[in-house]
């Protein structure tokens, strides 16, 4: 979507007369962008069939009225990206006015430029008001996601009591409704956030509310142990692939994979690989990246990767690493993998550190370590890490409810400093928090949940790239 951008542009930019080069570059843009708006049509599904089961079908009514509010959300996006479409037309016109008045500067009386500058007010309006229509649906999608979480947990519960098959209809509905409102929301971001990938920001400034997808594919509430979210580097055809891997001990025995959302949600995995005898492993902060399992292995204590597009394994032992330092949260949490925009990195924490954490660099292919790095945070003390543009984000619990991003580490220049990111968890503890920056956000699972937050920075790239709003205010 390259309409956005010059919009942002003209707020960015100061609209004074003096800046008439800067028009030049967003003439060319938006001649290249003009009619590059595609049109929005998401369908809202309606639930059709009822069922004689009460409770199911208080459930299904409560279905039919978020579907109803999404489809009004949807028909907002599609008003989005219209006025998009004739903001940008307006100043394609604009800009062709100003080229005019270039070559006659003789013509430039002061009425011609007052015309001018009302014209150019009136899209500043248009692009106020754009802003504000956005922070209402940023809003709208938080309570929708809000009940439909309370609709899960009521399925969850119904799947106890009753006839499982029954129950299946509706959640197949929920995941419908759940899909629905992700593919809304990403189609929303896409058009006021182009920023994924981008590291022009000085770091995290809010986490979303957590946004629970499902139970996890067992079904098992014992399934305390895993992680799930989607290859932070996918090989070609795998973009939308998920991954769950779970269990009731802290050992990793299998992982499955998902063709996409709908597939995980419906727990209909495409493959399933149980890991060999000799590579087990140990811990669940694993992560996925390049089709390629990045994990800690039982014995010898160390780094594992199992390579899927190969199907070979490879191991490191990691000198200094000590055994001793897991995390708050639960045991024989020792190697975190972490992906980001710079690549994958590995942290633990060494009897020379006294249980301070060590961040290192991998090289994927070689499985060698890169570089090292000594943060002065104590591991026992947090629940997890994460890494974002190549800064070490801590985490830790400050209330019954609440977590806390507390501590950076910038390994690009070695700084360390303590902040402060309130969120909200969704069950007591979790075993497996990481960022993904194909979509920039976090993914958590959380006694046998499924959650992920939505991310925000805080931008420092010049106007011309950089929407002046961020969407901050959600
Ligand atoms: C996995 O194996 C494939 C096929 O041999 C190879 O091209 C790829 O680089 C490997 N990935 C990693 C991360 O080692
Ligand atoms: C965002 O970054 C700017 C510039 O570095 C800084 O002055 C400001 O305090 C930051 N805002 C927040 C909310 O961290």
């Amino acid at each position: 979507m390259i309409v956005p951008l010059y919009v942002f542009a003209l707020l960015g930019s100061t609209l004074a007369w003096g800046g008439l080069n800067q028009w030049h570059e967003l003439s060319a843009n938006a001649e290249a962008g003009s009619g590059g708006a595609d049109s929005c049509t998401c369908d809202a599904f309606l639930p059709s069939s009822t069922f004689p089961v009460k409770d199911l079908a208080v459930v299904e009514q409560a279905a039919e009225q978020i579907s109803h509010k999404l489809e009004m959300e949807m028909g907002k996006i599609e008003d989005y990206e219209m006025k998009m479409t004739q903001y940008a037309e307006k100043i394609i016109e604009l800009t062709r006015e100003i080229e005019l008045l270039e070559k006659k500067p003789d013509a430039n009386s002061d009425a011609t430029l007052e015309n001018m500058e009302l014209k150019i007010k009136q899209v500043e309006a248009l692009v106020e008001d754009l802003k504000i229509s956005f922070k209402t649906s940023g809003t709208v999608f938080q309570s929708l996601h809000q009940e439909i979480t309370v609709m899960v947990k009521s399925l969850d519960q119904l799947e106890k009591t009753h006839d499982k098959n029954l129950v299946l209809q509706t959640r197949r509905e929920y995941i419908k409704i759940q899909m629905e409102l992700e593919e809304c929301e990403r189609r929303h971001q896409e058009i006021f956030n182009p920023n994924i990938g981008s590291c022009d920001h000085t770091g995290i400034i809010k986490v979303s509310k957590p946004l629970v997808s499902q139970l996890n594919a067992q079904l098992g509430t014992s399934y305390i142990y895993g992680g799930w979210g989607k290859d932070s580097k996918p090989i070609p055809d795998r973009e939308s692939m998920y991954w769950f891997s779970g269990d009731s001990s802290i050992y990793i025995d299998d992982i499955r994979f998902y063709s996409n959302y709908k597939n995980l949600v419906l727990r209909n995995p495409f493959l399933h690989h149980t890991i060999l005898n000799g590579w087990n492993g140990l811990g669940s902060n694993y992560i996925v990246r390049g089709n390629t399992l990045y994990y800690q292995k039982y014995s010898p204590f160390g780094l594992a990767k199992y390579n899927f597009t190969s199907m070979t394994y490879d191991s490191r032992v990691i000198p200094g690493a000590s055994s001793t330092f897991s995390y708050a949260n639960y045991e024989n949490q020792i190697f975190d993998f972490a992906a980001d925009e710079n690549g994958l990195w590995v942290t633990y924490a060494t009897d020379q550190s006294n249980g301070k954490m060590v961040i290192a660099k991998i090289n994927e292919e070689s499985f060698g370590i890169e570089e090292v790095w000594e943060t002065s945070v104590y591991k026992p003390a947090i629940n997890n890490i994460f890494m974002v543009c190549g800064v070490l984000y801590g985490v830790r619990t400050v209330d019954i409810q609440n977590e806390e991003i507390f501590f950076m580490f910038d390994t690009k220049t070695k700084e360390e400093k303590h902040i402060s990111i309130i969120f909200e968890r969704f069950q007591d503890k979790y075993s497996n928090l990481d960022y993904n920056p194909t979509d920039q956000k976090l993914y958590m699972y959380t006694n046998g949940y499924y959650v992920n937050y939505h991310l925000w920075f805080n931008h420092t790239a010049t106007a011309t790239v950089q929407p002046p709003f961020a969407p901050t205010q959600i």
